[in-house]
């Protein structure tokens, strides 16, 4: 029997979790040629803004030990391009949009909602709050649970009941599950867990920063520890709320560690930059993953290392896997 790959996206079901991260494959076109995105769980885009943005000035990537400093900025054509032109191609693949917006002001996430409501298709909206609020001397939305909570307060109250929002949520705070609780509280159906990390490169040769912006977010590897504690307290302190994990994950066995953890999708990211059809490739291999643990149903596996320190394995449990 081969292993049941259904996942809930909230109240929508796809046919598997395995979805793209957004920002590492833009909105699904560059991918198309190594893979179909119909069959990925769902596309994320790149986060999408109100204006066009020609994003940070280059260099403004770099690799770092298991890992990779990014500070592209948010480029983009803004949402009337996006309207236009990416959204109708990803429809027509026969692809479901999971739809990343970020904004600068709480206006700004109001007005993206309902610009994206009023267009067919989109399967759900995931809220990129990892942004400096304008009116907020920059204070960035995801690190403060009153502003994180503006923001999702404002994107639901303005996206059609019928579409799922999900907060996605940074790292870089002292402690996630204030802000989880506060997007829960002000109206997200589920989170993403984790954005990246704020991190820097200085290079020894030319005594400078290596990025042009200075700062860039880590991603990678290198940061999967941390994406597994982040959804592991999350899960804990708010059970039922769906989880949308990524972080370093590169395989099918990285994407049952999230699973396990309490993630009911993962989300793909940089790896895609080494393996344009990582996605098929970890769909593939967490169902052989799934087979080996003797678990018939993906839904089976999601937080279940939270039930095993609750009941330790007994010895009988442990001599059959030694
Ligand atoms: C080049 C690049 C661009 C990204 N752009 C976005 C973005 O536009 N919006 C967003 O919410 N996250 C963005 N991210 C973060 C990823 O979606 C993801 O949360 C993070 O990279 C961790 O996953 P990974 O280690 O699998 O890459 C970006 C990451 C990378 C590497």
């Amino acid at each position: 029997m081969p292993v049941d790959l259904r996942a809930k996206l909230a109240h929508v079901e796809l046919p598997n979790p395995i979805l793209t991260a957004s920002g590492c494959a833009g909105a699904g076109r560059e991918l198309a040629r190594f893979i179909d995105v119909a069959r990925l769980g769902a596309v994320v885009t790149k986060s999408v803004m109100l204006a066009p943005r020609a994003g940070r000035p280059t260099p403004r990537m770099v690799e770092t030990p298991s890992g990779m400093l990014n500070s592209i900025g948010l480029q983009g054509p803004g949402i009337d391009a996006f309207l236009q032109r990416d959204l109708p191609w990803l429809l027509g693949r026969g692809a479901r949009a999971v739809v990343s917006i970020a904004g600068g002001s709480v206006g700004e996430y109001a007005e993206l909602a309902s610009r994206l409501s009023d267009a067919p298709g989109v399967t759900a909206i995931e809220v990129n709050i990892s942004c400096p609020n304008v009116e907020d001397r920059g204070t960035v939305f995801a690190c403060d649970p009153t502003a994180a909570a503006a923001a999702i307060e404002a994107v639901r109250q303005r996206a059609r009941y019928d579409i799922p929002v999900f907060a996605k949520l940074s790292p870089d705070v002292t402690d996630i599950v204030t802000i989880a609780r506060s997007c829960v509280a002000a109206g997200a159906d589920g989170l993403s867990l984790i954005n990246t990390l704020l991190g820097m490169a200085i290079d020894t040769e030319t005594l400078r920063p290596v990025l042009a912006g200075l700062t860039g977010g880590l991603s990678g590897p290198a940061i999967r520890p941390i994406a597994v504690r982040c959804i592991w307290q999350v899960k804990q302190a708010l059970p039922d709320v769906p989880i949308i994990g990524m972080g370093g994950v590169r395989s099918g066995r990285d994407a049952l560690e999230l699973i396990l953890a309490g993630a009911s999708m993962v989300s793909v990211g940089t790896e895609i930059f080494h393996d344009p059809s990582a996605c098929d490739r970890i769909l593939r291999e967490l169902g052989d993953e799934l087979a080996r643990a003797g678990l018939d149903r993906l839904t089976d596996a999601v937080g279940l290392a939270h039930q095993r320190i609750n009941n330790p394995p007994r010895y009988r449990d442990v001599a059959t896997t030694i």
